[in-house]
């Protein structure tokens, strides 16, 4: 029954205006002067409070920002002519335990809607449940894959069940700052590119619209993005959900908006992405777009009318372990700065300078002063110490103890989600000659530092290491610290088991009876542990490989300079992650 609710928002607007018409006395309309955000769909175009509108928005994550910059950033995409901006909601950030929800200090979604708002900025939320974005597992939990036949972004009732339940908890959450409720939110993605899935479950988009209609009501703007071309809009696209296109710039932008012209006939054109840079990824040259370009698309964008979010405005950072993998796997770096008109600092770059002007050219800028880069501050050279090893330290870093299992356990059958897990056997054999150690069928997931009592082996390495050699007696301490280098968060392979997900081989013989330590680093070293550690030696040599340690280093913040402590950049000069991939 509530399938039809999306036609019957259609149907709405019609009766809106001849209610209006009908009950045309200034006294009446002043008495349901609510705030209005529609889509027109006879003259093309949004309308708010009845106005024609057009919104030229960009992208900022407020996960990828530290809550103490939020509004600086904010002040400075206002400056910048924007009329709005666009986040995502990634639920594996507010839900890290199933049942558990966290929206305080960086998580302080309701905080960042209201900053937005109060710094003059509309809001387009991308409510998700999945988000892509270069994201862990593209938003969605670990957790989900605790049911290992679960189909994810479809009907399955296994995942279906756990997004009805999150959604029930963020979407009553966020009805208040809708724009008709006073609040800056104009819009709301279900979804995201779910044309570029493999799934094309319309059952599925069927069951989001019908949820948000639930707990968000008739009159809010429901949307969907895929890639500007039919092929994507064909699985992407649900009557009911708006469809909006994203494209890069450099191409025909009237060709990508007649793309979405096969899904929505009439409407407003919108590039909900409009890709002001681009990603990265671990080991590869750091992705530039040339200004100039960004700055003639956007141009032609804006002549047509159309609305237009850049993607991103600022990129930040991917903190923690929150980076997400392309496939074949290509993890994605801690930095989301995408060369994003605001850098990953926050600062404006010339490019946010290009977009200002060539937005100037279609609306009044603001006028007042922009606010300038942050302050930065070189605390200078920092020698670091090494402490022990992590397999020396085991017992300090893996507060739930061992778990035995003839065959080797995930990350999420050991209940960890992120960072490092801890494998452990003995040689079942005497190993004198160099004896081939492999995961025959690729699944080390991501990457494996192999140690025999305390001395370092080799690398093995998803895609890339399947087998080394390993040299040893029979009995001695096999160690594999597996690292998970962060979830793939597009495509079919955001199914992405981590840990030694198949049986590793040595000499032919499957490995049985390991010991396996989840490991909590970030709790031992918050508990401050590691830092009454003796220190052991100075590091000489930074560029060898050594087994995975922990270093010490400590600086000093300088008195009698004011505005102190300032913000710094890290730098491992002569560091690099060994291994085939990252030379
Ligand atoms: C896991 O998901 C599959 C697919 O939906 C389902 O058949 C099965 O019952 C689920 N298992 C559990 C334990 O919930
Ligand atoms: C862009 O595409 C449109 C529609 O296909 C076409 O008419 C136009 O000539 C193209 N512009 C350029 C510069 O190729
Ligand atoms: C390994 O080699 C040692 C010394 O040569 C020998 O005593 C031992 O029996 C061997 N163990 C196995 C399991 O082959
Ligand atoms: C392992 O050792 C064998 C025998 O010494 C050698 O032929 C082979 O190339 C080595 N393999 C690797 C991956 O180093
Ligand atoms: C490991 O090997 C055992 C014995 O052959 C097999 O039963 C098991 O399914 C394998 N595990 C994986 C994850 O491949």
């Amino acid at each position: 029954m509530r399938a039809q609710v999306g036609l019957l928002a259609a149907v709405s607007l019609c009766l809106y205006s001849a209610v209006q018409e009908v009950l045309s006395t200034p006294y009446l309309l002043q008495s349901t002067s609510s705030r209005t955000f529609q889509i027109d769909y006879d003259n093309d175009c949004f309308r708010k409070d009845g106005e024609r509108f057009r919104y030229i928005s960009g992208s900022i994550h407020y996960s990828r920002v530290p809550r103490y910059y939020w509004k600086d950033r904010l002040m400075k995409m206002y400056m910048a002519g924007l009329n709005a901006i666009q986040t995502y909601v990634p639920w594996n950030y507010h839900e890290t335990i199933p049942g558990k929800y966290d929206f305080t200090e960086d998580r302080d979604l309701e905080s960042f809607l209201k900053l937005s708002s109060d710094v003059g900025l509309l809001v387009i939320l991308r409510a998700g449940p999945y988000m892509c974005g270069e994201w862990d597992m593209g938003g969605l939990p670990a957790w989900l894959l605790r049911n290992d036949s679960v189909v994810l972004r479809s009907s399955d009732p296994a995942y279906l069940k756990f997004v009805d339940k999150w959604m029930s908890v963020l979407l009553p959450r966020i009805k208040p700052f809708l724009y008709q409720n006073n609040g800056p939110i104009i819009t709301v993605q279900v979804e995201n590119e779910y044309g570029s899935y493999f799934a094309c479950d319309y059952n599925y988009l069927r069951h989001l619209l019908k949820l948000f209609r639930y707990h968000l009501g008739d009159e809010v703007v429901l949307f969907t993005t895929d890639g500007a071309g039919k092929g994507y809009l064909k699985c992407g696209a649900l009557q009911g959900l708006y469809a909006t296109v994203d494209f890069g710039s450099g191409g025909n932008v009237t060709q990508s908006f007649q793309a979405q012209r096969y899904a929505e006939p009439h409407g407003p054109m919108v590039n909900s992405e409009f890709y002001t840079g681009w990603l990265d990824h671990w080991g590869w040259k750091h992705s530039v777009v040339k200004k100039e370009i960004v700055a003639k698309s956007l141009d032609e964008i804006l002549a047509l009318g159309a609305n237009v979010n850049m993607y991103m405005f600022e990129g930040g950072t991917s903190f923690g372990y929150w980076n997400g993998a392309n496939s074949p796997y290509w993890p994605q770096p801690t930095s989301y700065d995408y060369e994003a008109p605001l850098s990953e600092a926050g600062d404006p770059t010339d490019k946010y300078f290009s977009i200002r002007e060539v937005i100037g050219k279609y609306k009044m800028l603001p006028v007042g002063p922009i606010l300038p880069a942050t302050p930065k501050f070189a605390y200078g050279l920092i020698q670091v110490k090494k402490l022990q090893s992590v397999v020396e330290l085991v017992h300090l870093l893996s507060f739930s103890g061992p778990v035995k299992s003839v065959y080797p356990l995930t990350f999420v059958e050991m209940n960890q989600y992120f960072g490092y897990m801890l494998y452990r056997n003995t040689l079942p054999i005497n190993c004198t000659e160099a004896t081939p150690l492999a995961s025959p069928q690729n699944g080390v997931h991501d990457r494996a530092y192999v140690m025999v009592d305390g001395v370092f082996q080799g690398i093995l390495e998803r895609n890339t290491i399947i087998t080394i050699n390993v040299t040893g007696q029979a009995g001695s301490q096999l160690d594999i610290l597996v690292e998970n280098m962060g979830r793939i968060n597009y495509g079919r392979g955001i199914h992405d088991s981590k840990g030694l997900v198949t049986n590793l081989t040595l000499a032919s013989n499957i490995l049985t009876g390991w010991t396996i330590y989840s490991l909590n680093i970030d709790e031992a070293v918050k508990s401050g542990y590691l830092n009454k550690l003796k220190k052991l030696e100075r590091l000489t040599a930074p560029a060898e490989v050594n087994v995975p340690s922990f270093y010490l280093g400590t600086f000093v913040i300088p008195s009698g300079i004011p505005d102190l402590p300032q913000d710094t950049y890290l730098k491992f000069p002569g560091w690099s992650k060994v291994g085939a991939r990252f030379e």
